[in-house]
């Protein structure tokens, strides 16, 4: 049912400092922050040859992603994600096998202007992952 590793996520506490550590110290092709107001976050998206780093740092006093950092104070790997070819239909076999689909289950418009939706990480061996109709 998966395909593709469309990027893994980590969390930072500087974007700034993480963007230029991608960029001058791993040499990599790394895009501008963009606020994302609707998810309480700021994201960079730092473009590989097979697969795609976003980092994300903490926007607003309620982001999603506060708690991690308070328990992860370096940052670290936030969720992977993979792409399906029809989320919902992806969504309806993952709850048919018992696992549990974050929020309310219907997929919200993610990063990328993709519908995506999120799993329940004590479900997938401790990690978020992302599902993001491809
Ligand atoms: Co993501």
């Amino acid at each position: 049912m998966i395909g593709r590793l469309n990027h893994v996520a980590i969390a930072v506490q500087d974007i700034e400092a993480a963007s230029a550590l991608y960029r001058t110290t791993l040499g990599a092709d790394v895009s501008e922050p963009v606020a994302q107001t609707a998810h309480g976050v700021t994201t960079v998206f730092i473009t590989l040859p097979n697969t795609k780093i976003e980092l994300l740092e903490p926007l607003g006093s309620d982001s999603p992603i506060r708690s991690f950092l308070d328990k992860n104070p370096s940052g670290g790997i936030h969720h992977v994600c993979y792409e399906v070819d029809d989320i919902n239909a992806a969504r309806d076999k993952l709850l048919a096998d018992g696992a549990r689909v974050l929020g309310n289950g219907e997929p919200k418009i993610g990063a990328h202007g993709k519908p995506v939706l999120f799993l329940h990480p004590k479900d997938f061996c401790g990690t978020l992952v992302e599902l993001e109709q491809a």
